[in-house]
């Protein structure tokens, strides 16, 4: 048996100063004071608090973007978020026009099975809808899988309007959750021309060429969509006060909508694009936004507008980044954060949410839309033993010099941020202690449920 001692345990809608008892991978019991046997290992979480491991449900590890592979595969990936405290992962497996869902999912798994430190599963992003796609869609949830994506925007990904919705109607019988990339493709393809005629190849021009109007816009036609669907909605990395407007509207009208958003929408804005060479490391769709929208979604966060944040890891090199020197639409697109995710986050918002409420925008609202609670995402007796120590008297400067993710830059270099992970524990093992790996950490897969996504 392990005992976490004298920790404050983070549950869903309170903190509590109990000890924690893990047997068998699972939270065993939980109670004022839990004494040790022999043989008893024994984690002393004084002045520490405990919470469920962090579930990071959107990231693009090992993705072939057509021109380049990310940095991180699934093991740089899932070691870099576990020291973070993150102990499961959703990524994107991402279907190629003309191959089937079980193709796509057979490429994904191959190149994470047996290769991740934390535990792993796959979001289905569809790309092109036909008869044999929809019946396939049965076996991916036989399969674990109960959540997909469609992209609004990219030719070479993005579904057409009627596609969004057929896919829809199919979800809303099998109880899977659609997120989807809301950019309108069209006008972000006229402004990326737009820009290059009027002579802009800098990085600047890429936020230039999709601006806020641009999500809102795709934000607006989704949720029509949705609603003539009669289906419930995510929208991943919504980036924009003008975005967050449309949500607000549907819901006002009473539709439930789901929103995700990022740490790079909450703790950077638009200056980043300033500098010619150092901007295109910044590049990622849709971009960093201004202050005052950064400000609207940080507000929108401490309001309980957000369901979740997750990171759009999608990480490349200064090199590859380097592809894009002189034309700012060739710079491939995504900024890395599997790593700092948690401790932006919680430096960010600590004292301004109660830890219960970080609790659930990091780990336990995740793991009830992607159908993994109550083993993932929860403090309770029976769930599994998947937990993340934070010291929230400790600091933590982000820096490439130290960071675990193949990246050789970090957006966020030089933040410092309030409070530390310190440790985390995944099914009952202690593989990271004061910051340090310990061990050989083997992740899960994790088999998703259905959920209920009815309006
Ligand atoms: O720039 C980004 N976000 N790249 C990753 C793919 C996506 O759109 O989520
Ligand atoms: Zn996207
Ligand atoms: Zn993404």
């Amino acid at each position: 048996m392990t005992i976490i001692k004298n920790g404050n345990l983070v549950t869903e809608d309170k903190v509590i100063r109990e000890d924690l008892a893990i047997v068998k991978g699972k939270i065993a019991r939980m109670a004022p004071s839990i004494e040790p046997g022999p043989g008893d290992q024994v984690i002393d979480a004084a002045g520490l608090m405990v919470f469920p491991g962090f579930i990071d449900a959107h990231t693009h590890l090992d993705m072939d973007n057509g021109v380049t592979v990310t940095a991180d595969d699934f093991a740089s990936g899932t070691l870099a978020a576990l020291l973070g405290g993150t102990t499961s992962i959703i990524d994107f497996a991402t279907q190629a026009r003309g191959e089937s869902l079980s193709q796509t999912l057979d490429k994904w798994n191959a190149q994470a099975d047996g290769r991740c430190l934390c535990h792993y599963g796959c979001h289905m992003s569809v790309t092109d809808w036909n008869e044999a796609v929809k019946g396939e869609l049965p076996a991916m949830f036989e399969k674990g899988i109960s959540s997909f994506k469609v992209y609004m925007a990219y030719d070479h990904l993005r579904v057409r309007d009627r596609d969004l919705f057929e896919l829809l109607l199919e979800l809303r019988i099998l109880g899977g959750l659609l997120g989807v990339h809301c950019e309108n493709g069209d006008l972000v393809n006229a402004g990326i021309q737009r820009q290059k005629e009027q002579g802009r190849l800098d990085p600047l021009a890429h936020a230039l060429s999709r601006p806020p109007l641009v999500e809102a816009e795709a934000v607006h036609r989704l949720l029509a969509i949705a609603k003539f669907a009669g289906c419930v909605v995510n929208v991943v990395h919504l980036s924009s006060a003008l975005g967050m407007e449309e949500i607000r509207r549907a819901r006002a009208a009473g539709q439930r909508v789901l929103v995700e958003t990022c740490p790079q929408y909450l703790l950077l804005e638009d200056s980043c694009y300033k500098d010619p060479e150092a901007g295109r490391n910044y590049v990622c769709s849709p971009p960093v936004r201004s202050e005052a929208d950064r400000a609207a979604l940080a507000e929108a966060v401490k309001s309980g507008e957000i369901d979740t944040i997750s990171t759009d890891h999608c990480s490349y090199t200064l090199a590859q980044k380097a592809m894009g020197r002189g034309d700012f639409s060739r710079i491939p697109n995504g900024l890395p954060g599997i790593e700092h995710r948690p401790i932006a986050i919680l430096g960010s918002f600590w004292g301004a949410l109660p830890a219960p409420a970080l609790a659930r925008l990091l780990a336990g609202n995740a793991a009830r839309l992607y159908g993994m609670y109550p083993k993932k995402g929860a403090i309770r007796e029976g769930s599994d033993a998947d937990l993340a120590v934070y010291d929230p008297d400790a600091c933590t400067v982000i820096s490439a010099k130290t960071q675990h993710m193949k990246t050789d830059y970090n957006p966020y270099e030089g933040m410092t941020l309030k409070g530390a992970v310190r440790d985390v524990l995944l099914m009952g093992d202690h593989v990271v202690q004061k910051g340090r790996l310990v061990g050989t950490p083997k992740g899960s897969y994790l088999l998703r449920k259905a959920v209920d996504v009815s309006l």
